[in-house]
């Protein structure tokens, strides 16, 4: 990598992605620290206590959100935003999220240490809740910053342990209020979480969007009966239909595309009895596809093969779509504005379409925005198996640096 004006520190960047770690850590190297709870809160600490160091001002907006911000010299004007998420899956890894605000802080370190001074104001962010995991649906802090989501939305969300988010923030000391941020641009670093950058051999790649993801809530409805005098004709089995359900879905959804992505990732079987024929299960289904077109044909299946197979098996059924994120373009400049620091560092590189969501979703849609990519050993993500090569992610971290550099000295 040619040697830049201003060369971020890899090391200091390592260094942090392993101290960042050390909250809710996992006996097999991962980390543990679902929204808002008390490793969520000990994470914001040390990443509000790092920015400060490195000259920014805190702020946090009635989300949780949180923003580090370094004053431009033309600060009224809307000011250029990059960051990512510090909350993660219950066995989640250290890279997912955490390299994209621990990239941003290292910028503003990088910037802090040269003592330069930007036309446009900079914002390093950490976005409350993107996983969804205690509370669901994800990105709720980015889509609430984004207006996607009111404020009454997001204060009624509950989480699978009942507590209110609202009240969780005001318990962790992170309600805050309204900002009045305008963005000119949005850029997020994240490592790829699939096996594509790895295979080729890259460093890092140009995210050109990212692809659609609909979440979906069953019920199925049985009867409870006893599992020994209970013949096998004469049962409502609400997990047996959700067996069938599932299966079928999987066979009838790869029918219409091999790039369907399909999961049942959460299940709980009522009354949940050895010996008891379960007369509630309720599960989850998350839905990916870059074709819009595609989804809506897919989500016609899940209400069509769930009635008929709870159906066969004597069953109920109620499906609720609880979550709806179109397939996202990135703004052509902003991807361009990636493409020029990647060449500026001499990297090769390519164009990624994301499998995985992410806040630049979000913000796509209140400003022009876009992603930077870093390969991570064969894309295992969601995993405390996660891992990411030091040297990738310093290369990532210098084409963030150069590319909210550019954005925030246009003129
Ligand atoms: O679900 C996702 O794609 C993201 O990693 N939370
Ligand atoms: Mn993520
Ligand atoms: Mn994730």
């Amino acid at each position: 990598m040619k040697r830049n004006m201003h060369t971020i520190d890899g090391r200091r960047l390592w260094q942090s992605i392993e101290e960042m770690a050390r909250i809710g850590a996992l006996p097999h190297g991962g980390s543990r620290r679902l929204a808002l709870s008390e490793e969520d809160r000990e994470a914001r600490e040390l990443f509000a206590s790092w920015c400060r160091d490195a000259g920014c001002e805190m702020h946090v907006d009635q989300f949780g959100n949180q923003f580090g911000v370094r004053r431009g010299s033309a600060h009224d004007e809307p000011l250029v935003m990059f960051g990512s998420h510090l909350d993660t899956q219950p066995n989640g890894g250290r890279f997912d999220g955490i390299y994209g605000v621990l990239a941003g802080l290292e910028v503003m370190r990088t910037l802090h240490a040269a003592g330069l001074q930007t036309k446009r104001s900079l914002a390093v962010v950490n976005w409350t809740n993107e996983e969804g995991v205690r509370f669901s649906p994800g990105l709720t802090g980015s889509k609430g910053f984004a207006g996607l989501l009111s404020p009454q939305d997001v204060a009624a969300l509950r989480s699978s342990d009942g507590a209110a988010f609202r009240d969780e923030l005001q318990r962790l000391g992170y309600l805050g209020s309204p900002t009045p941020f305008k963005v000119a641009n949005y850029f997020e670093a994240h490592i790829e979480q699939g096996p594509v950058l790895e295979a080729a051999q890259l460093a890092v790649g140009v995210v050109t969007g990212v692809q659609g993801v609909r979440w979906f809530e069953v019920q199925v409805t049985g009867a409870d009966r006893h599992a020994g005098t209970t013949p096998m004709s004469m049962r409502a089995d609400s997990f047996m239909a959700s067996c069938r359900i599932a299966m079928s879905l999987r066979a009838a959804a790869l029918a219409i595309s091999a790039d369907i992505r399909l999961t049942v990732g959460r299940v709980a079987v009522q009354p949940g009895s050895i010996n008891t024929v379960p007369g509630q299960t309720h599960f989850t289904i998350d839905l990916r596809h870059p074709d819009s077109a595609v989804l809506d044909r897919v989500e016609g299946l899940i209400f069509e093969l769930s009635a008929s197979e709870a159906k066969a098996e004597g069953c109920e059924i109620a499906v609720k779509k609880v979550f709806d994120l179109p397939p996202v373009a990135f703004e052509e400049g902003t991807v361009n504005r990636v493409a020029e620091a990647v060449r500026k560092n001499d990297l090769p590189t390519m164009c990624i379409v994301s499998g995985a969501m992410h806040d630049a979703c979000a913000l796509a849609t209140v400003a022009p925005a876009a992603m930077i990519f870093t390969a991570c050993r064969l894309g295992i993500s969601h995993s405390e198996d996660e891992f990411a090569e030091p040297d990738d992610l310093a290369a990532g971290c210098q084409v963030l640096l150069d590319a909210v550099v550019a954005a925030a000295n246009l003129a």
